[in-house]
């Protein structure tokens, strides 16, 4: 029996080890520990990477988000739109800033339907934060459109997906801030904690480099409160190595993905990327029935699967108090029981691929012989 983990960390790391241990030898040999040469260099490489004019390296893909809204002075009082089946930081930096979560449904490519977003802008709605899930972009168009009329941000959350395509587009450029996370387990990950905001607002730019340093617009002088959010330079200067491989990374992840598909067609459902989009796989997720029972019998196959999100954050206790109940969000409430998100980092080997793709296809020849039965 094989055994096949979710991600291969220590694999990518041993190949890289010489390179990243270099990289960090060279930010001790210069001492340059807080806001170096490394995270300018970095934040360079992510804007124009982005086709946006401006990065700001912080310490996380959740401070990305929270510096943004509040950089855009969204607070108490304020609505934000977002969707429920993202990762809890989305809703939960809302709450932090003082504002409250609108959550609206999704579609069943798991990103936001923005056909239900108008119908949720109040008075009070400040911004929008569409997810790009998964590392597929969210239908952006219309979203725009809505935040133009309505005189909205839009914040993206595209922790998921650096070098994700909306019309020639990338992530990071769709939005006034584009929010990105670079925790180990995302494509391009830090040894650690890291993130960064995109952008071409050059207020919010400048807002931003204060924010992220506790309000200080120089060495000594301070016209804002702010925060300790620096990208560190360790983690910087590992980005940085990583960096050069990022697009090799992408493109080997969007072959498994076009491996996949082609084996599990028919059997499971597979993720679909409309002509218009470039999805970047940072997971790739089936739907099918009997979810729970498939992951089981692929892990006494030795293959680890995960679920990006089990329990959608409308459901979750912490959200008690913002009202929503069971059945508020159908979509997002079906596809959290069906979703099941498979291997695809890059370096997999294509053997792997095909024993994951041949036991999901056993489990459903096994599992209508039982219903037959
Ligand atoms: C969709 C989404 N939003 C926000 C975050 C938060 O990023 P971080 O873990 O870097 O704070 C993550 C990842 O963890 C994420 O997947």
């Amino acid at each position: 029996m094989k055994n096949i983990p979710y991600i291969n960390l220590k694999e990518q790391h041993s190949l890289l080890k010489t390179e990243i241990l270099d990289a960090v030898s060279n930010v001790l040999n210069n001492a340059d520990f807080i806001l170096g040469k490394e995270v300018k260099l970095f934040e360079e490489r992510i804007a124009a990477y982005c086709g946006t004019k401006f990065a700001v390296g912080v310490n996380s893909g959740t401070d990305a988000l929270f510096l943004s809204l509040h950089a855009y002075g969204i607070g108490a009082g304020d609505e934000v739109i977002t969707a429920p089946n993202s990762f809890l930081a989305t809703a939960s930096v809302i709450v932090a800033v003082g504002a409250r979560p609108v959550f609206v449904d999704i579609m069943e490519d798991l990103n936001i339907n923005p056909e239900l977003i108008k119908k949720n802008i109040t008075k009070k709605t400040k911004a929008i934060i569409p997810v790009h899930l998964t590392g597929k972009p969210a239908e952006m168009d219309p979203i725009i459109n809505l935040a133009q009329n309505y005189n909205l941000k839009i914040i993206e959350d595209a922790a998921q997906a650096i070098g994700a395509e909306y019309k020639g587009l990338k992530a990071g450029a769709l939005g006034n801030a584009g929010c990105f996370s670079f925790h180990p387990l995302k494509t391009l990950n830090a040894c650690g904690d890291g993130g960064a905001i995109t952008t071409n607002d050059e207020q919010l730019y400048k807002k931003l480099i204060q924010l992220r340093n506790i309000g200080l617009k120089n060495r000594d002088e301070s016209d804002i409160w702010g925060y300790n959010s620096r990208l560190d330079s360790i983690q910087a200067a590992i980005l940085n190595v990583k960096f050069k491989y990022l697009d090799s990374w992408i493109n080997s992840r969007r072959e498994n993905a076009k491996d996949y598909n082609e084996r599990l067609k028919g059997l499971v459902i597979v993720p679909i990327e409309k002509i218009h989009e470039k999805a970047v796989y940072h997971t790739f997720v089936i739907q099918t029935d009997n979810r729970d029972k498939l992951q089981k019998f692929l892990l006494e196959n030795g293959i680890e699967t995960k679920i990006h999100y089990p329990i959608p954050i409308h459901l979750q206790k912490v959200s008690n108090l913002l009202g929503y109940k069971d059945g508020d969000f159908p979509v997002c409430e079906k596809t959290a029981k069906r979703i099941l998100s498979l291997p695809i980092y890059q370096g997999i080997k294509q053997s792997d691929l095909i024993y994951i793709a041949e036991k999901i296809k056993a489990f459903h020849e096994n599992f209508r012989r039982i219903s037959d039965e």
